[in-house]
């Protein structure tokens, strides 16, 4: 196992960084990159808290290699919105309480937002299902599902 120069494209900007073979993408995000929204809650690919998109997608970035993904355009928590401006699904989980201790909140708003840049108008049912690999122990998640309801409704 090697170290080598990673060219990865992070929320729009090319990032050059050293890292292990072996290196988790959460790691580089969180630990070289300071990209710290991105939250790792679980030993791996259990909890869907440190989820990002690549190329539009969710994905777990505790259990992606940092290499498998160069190339492809990775967007985190601190790509939505503006400084100093939340952007209307992260609006949402706050006015509607989708959030409280907050730790799973980076991986539930980034799969939302890959789920109504598909669907603007999703059901319930498809709300539930494009989150079920996001856990929450605080919320009961009636909360969260109200939260990316009304981030549609503002987005249309
Ligand atoms: S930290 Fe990735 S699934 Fe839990
Ligand atoms: S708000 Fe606490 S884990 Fe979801």
């Amino acid at each position: 196992m090697g170290t080598r120069l990673l060219e990865l494209q992070v929320n729009g900007r090319t990032q050059a960084v050293a890292a292990a073979d072996s290196a988790l993408l959460v790691e580089v995000l969180r630990e070289t990159l300071q990209l710290t929204g991105t939250k790792q809650g679980c030993d791996g690919g259990e909890c869907g808290a440190c989820t990002v998109l690549v190329d539009g997608e969710p994905r777990l970035s505790c259990i992606t290699l940092a290499a498998s993904v160069q190339g492809r355009a990775i967007e985190t928590i601190e790509s939505l919105g503006t400084q100093g401006r939340l952007s209307a699904l992260q609006r949402a989980f706050h006015e509607k309480l989708g959030a409280q201790c907050g730790f799973c909140t980076p991986g539930m708003v980034m799969a939302a937002e890959a789920l109504l840049r598909r669907n603007a108008r999703p059901s319930e049912a498809q709300i539930r299902e494009a989150l079920a690999g996001n856990l929450c122990r605080c919320t009961g998640y009636v909360k969260i599902v109200e939260a990316v309801q009304a981030a549609a409704e503002a987005r249309a």
